[in-house]
């Protein structure tokens, strides 16, 4: 019986992840869980899986799910503090990183440090301290196992082959609900449009990351330092269908490709299961129901933020922690309204346009640098609204 620590628990990755658990009863047994604001349902999640810690993001949550509890009780935490417990809590066999945004990367690295092995959904850790979670990593024995269905893919297609065969590794993006949408009309799609993806139900960040595109720009960044891939052997095509994940190109011409339903619990569970496979929690794909699978090159004036992220991480350093940062202020600035849906790739560039190249050299010097790039991105955002 494997014993897990689901970090975001309430989130699309979360659930999903619980969908899993609840099939295999006999191979799985929840040892804590970590939320942000939804105490609601992380009480339902207690009655039902029974962990023996949990944790809200603040002190307020916190106290208003220990009011729900009844019978037998979970320690509750609360904060960073919190959720870095539940990421590198003793006994625990395998950490689900689902946390959204920088606030999942203290907790990954916890369960790093702790040697466990991550099944990592939370691509902005690897994207803002990629080097730094590979260091410790090959430090503690931690493995990090793929979540994100592209990098499931590389990871399945590369596996035994050596990497002097590897010439190019693609990632497929569906190009989400704007793909065709004619140029001049982009700027002005409100957040109920942007929300709408055509191929995946996920949480509200990374769908507005879809709907830019700046979802493949981080996983770009994300599979660098997954596979300790040289960034010109790393490129995106769109596939609007969405059961192709991803595509490695051998240096004789040859090109693998991984597909599958368009289902999360299939990578995840590939994740709960490496290197052992478990029935499929979905129905199998039909590959004559699907017909046809396209593949177009990306647009870069469509999707400008692609271009952006791979230049972030051409130049690494600094520059994908503030890509990152950037990207955050800006997707919740168009969430609540502040900004446009244009407004998005403008602020996101502007920072970029502004930093200073800088070491980021341990942790204290990612967040330093995350919290001045938010500043800057705010500074903006308000100068514009
Ligand atoms: N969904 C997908 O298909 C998919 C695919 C590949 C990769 N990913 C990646 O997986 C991660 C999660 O995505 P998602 O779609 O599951 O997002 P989501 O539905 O928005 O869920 C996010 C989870 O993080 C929790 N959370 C947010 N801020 C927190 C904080 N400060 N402290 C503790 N917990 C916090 C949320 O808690 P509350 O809801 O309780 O506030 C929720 O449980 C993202 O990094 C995303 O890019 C997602």
């Amino acid at each position: 019986m494997k014993r897990l620590s689901i970090l975001g628990s309430t989130g699309m990755i979360g659930r999903s992840t619980l969908d899993i658990v609840r099939r295999y009863p006999r191979r799985y047994k929840i040892a804590a869980l970590a939320a942000g604001a939804n105490f609601e349902l992380l009480a339902e999640q207690i009655r039902e899986f029974h962990p023996s810690f949990v944790s809200l993001r603040d002190k307020a949550a916190a106290e208003r799910l220990e009011q729900r509890l009844v019978g037998r009780r979970p320690r509750v935490g609360f904060g960073p503090e919190g959720a870095e417990e539940a990421g590198g809590r003793d006994g625990v066999d395998l950490v689900v990183s689902a946390i959204t945004g920088i606030a999942g990367l203290r907790p990954t690295l916890a369960a790093v440090r702790a040697g466990r092995r991550v099944a990592l959904a939370n691509k902005e850790s690897m994207v803002a301290a990629g080097p730094i979670l590979r260091r410790e990593a090959a430090r503690s024995g931690a493995v990090i196992i793929p979540v994100d269905s592209e990098h499931s893919g590389v990871f399945q297609c590369l596996a035994g082959l050596e990497r002097d065969y590897v010439h190019k590794v693609i990632l497929t993006a569906s190009g989400g609900p704007f793909l065709d949408t004619p140029l001049r009309e982009l700027g002005k799609k409100t957040v109920r449009e942007a929300l709408r993806h055509p191929r995946w139900k996920m949480g509200r960040k990374v769908t507005i990351d879809s709907a830019t595109l700046m979802n493949k720009g981080l996983e770009l960044i994300e599979a660098r330092w997954l596979f300790d891939l040289d960034p010109a052997r790393l490129g995106v095509l769109i596939h609007p269908q969405s059961i192709v994940h991803a595509l490695v190109e051998t240096i004789d011409g040859s090109v693998l490709a991984q597909m599958s339903a368009t289902d999360m619990r299939i990578p995840i569970q590939y994740a709960l299961t490496y290197p052992a496979r478990a029935a499929a929690p979905v129905p199998a794909l039909d590959l004559a129901a699907a017909a046809r699978l396209d593949f177009r090159a990306v647009d870069e004036r469509r999707f400008p933020l692609l271009g952006t992220a791979r230049a972030a991480m051409i130049e690494g350093g600094a520059a994908p922690v503030v890509l990152n940062a950037a990207n955050e202020a800006a997707v919740e600035a168009f969430l609540d309204g502040r900004i446009g849906f244009g407004g998005i790739a403008d602020v996101v560039g502007a920072v970029m346009a502004a930093y200073r190249p800088a070491a980021v050299d341990g942790l204290e010097s990612v967040f330093a640098v995350d919290r001045r790039a938010r500043e800057r991105a705010r500074h903006i955002i308000e100068r514009r609204s």
